[in-house]
Parts: C-alpha cells; structure tokens; sequence
C-alpha cells in the first residue's frame, strides 16, 4: 500500500473559489501539510486555515506543519541555488510524509492557485518519488491569480486567434518581447513594467485578488503607470505584504 499525496489547488485568495473536487479531496486527507515559510505574510497562512475550517467536515482534522527552509540569495546561479532549495524541501517533506502517514494514508499540500502555474510543489513530489520513496500523487486543479485578475477586469487573456505569454518579472526585464501581443506577467517584485513603458501597451493591474483588499488599475501603460506605481506603495507599507500580476497588451496589433 502505497501512501498518497493530494495537490490541492486552493484558489488565489477568495474562499469562494474551491472547487467542489477540492473540498472533496481536503476531506479525503488524513494529514494536512502546512508549509511554514516563516518570511510567509500571515494573511496566506490565515486564509488556509479558514479554507479548512470552513470546508472539512470532520472537526479534528490534523495538520502538521513543514519548517520550509529559506532559498539562499542566487548570486550568478539562479538555477542553481533553487535546486540545492528544492533538494532540502524535498528532504523535509519526505521525512514528515514517512513519519506521519501510515502506508495507505492520504496526505494534502495546499497549494496558491494553480498547482500548474509558478510553484514548485509538483517538482518537490517528482523528486521524492525520483530518490526511490513509493508516493502517488493527485493533482486538483485550482483558479489561478491570472484567471481572477481576468475576471475583475473582465477581460479575455489573448486576443482572437493571438497567443499569451505568461511569464516573470525577472523575465520581462530583458524588455517586452518582440513577438508577443499579450504577456502576463507575475512575480515582479520591481514594478518591471516601468522599464517596458510605452503608450503602445495597455496594463491590467490587479493587488490581492479575491481578498477584501483587492486593488485594481486598468489604462495606457505610459498613463496609470504613476498610479500603480503610488497605490502599490502605499498598500504595501499598510499591509506589510504585496501580491499582483498583470497583462501587458499591445493596443495596436503586432
Ligand atoms: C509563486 S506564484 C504562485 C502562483 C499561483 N500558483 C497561481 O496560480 O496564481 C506567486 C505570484 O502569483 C501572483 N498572485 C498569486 N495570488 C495573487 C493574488 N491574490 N493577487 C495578485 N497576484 C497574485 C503574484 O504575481 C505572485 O507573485
């Protein structure tokens, strides 16, 4: 009998936002793993709680809390310095996996958003898998960031017939791909869009999405560029945290 790991998609925020099969998956779960990043902005952890709260029928659910080491800072070696982090993730969620589920137990990760879209959790169970430990593994899908920041500007991603690229702060920062006509872009912590600045892009901002605190900014880049940049300053001093993404889309066809 082999132990079993559910990769629950939790949504980006809203409660609202799980799905019927990952309710039903939470309750299938005889363990909770809660990942403890300690930098980890409380409100996240705050909102797992009342996911489970609010959804597992079964009032003494037990969870077991997984000390998430801290990623060394990546010098030269971006790729590098996030695989030796992963290979120590891996390690202390193997450990709590052999220790606290019995053979034929089912064990739940939580997981922001999508499973599929900018986390490592799915990589972390290959490579446990991968050192010879016998693991299955589900994976439910969740509502990404991107999905509800499409939502609240009621927007469609792509433009007919045209492609989306999603991608990364630290990626745009090479500039705003020449082929490209709408380009997600997530984890920036740099406001990159300030230095692919032109009144041929229109920006889709969106801050905390599905919270009560949601922020959204919508227009030419070149006009409401100094707005996001003031609202997002200003909303992160309060909170002591910031999470947004965004579109850029070219307002003329490429
Ligand atoms: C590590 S990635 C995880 C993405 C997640 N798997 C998803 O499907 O949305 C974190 C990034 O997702 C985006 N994000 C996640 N939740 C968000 C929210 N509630 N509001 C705005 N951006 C969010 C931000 O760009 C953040 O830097």
């Amino acid at each position: 009998m082999m132990r079993n790991i559910l990769i629950i998609g939790i949504g980006a925020g809203n409660p609202d936002h799980m799905t019927v099969q990952a309710i039903e998956a939470l309750n299938r779960a005889d363990v909770l793993f809660m990942p403890d990043k300690g930098t980890e902005k409380a409100a996240l952890q705050q909102l797992r709680r009342r996911i489970c709260d609010r959804f597992i029928r079964n009032p003494d659910y037990r969870t077991v809390t997984v000390a998430i080491p801290q990623r060394a800072p990546a010098g030269s070696d971006y790729r590098g310095s996030v695989d030796d982090w992963h290979a120590r993730i891996a390690a202390s969620y193997q450990r709590l996996f052999s220790e606290e589920l019995a053979e034929g137990q089912c064990g739940a990760l939580l997981v922001w958003g999508d499973p599929a879209l900018y986390d490592s959790t799915l990589r972390i169970v290959e490579r446990i898998r991968a050192s010879g430990f016998a693991l299955d593994y589900e994976v439910i899908p969740g509502i990404s960031s991107v999905q509800v920041l499409a939502a609240r500007h009621r927007i469609a991603l792509n433009r007919i017939g045209e492609p989306v690229l999603i991608t990364t702060g630290r990626k745009l920062a090479d500039g705003f791909p020449a082929d490209q006509d709408s380009v997600v872009v997530m984890l920036d912590g740099d406001q990159t869009f300030r230095h692919v600045a032109s009144a041929e892009l229109d920006i889709y901002w969106g801050a905390y999405l599905g919270t009560p605190d949601e922020l959204l900014i919508s227009g030419r880049l070149t006009e409401v560029m100094a707005e996001i940049e003031a609202t997002r300053a200003q909303a992160r001093q309060r909170h002591g945290w910031i999470m947004d993404v965004y579109l850029l889309r070219r307002n003329r066809p490429a």
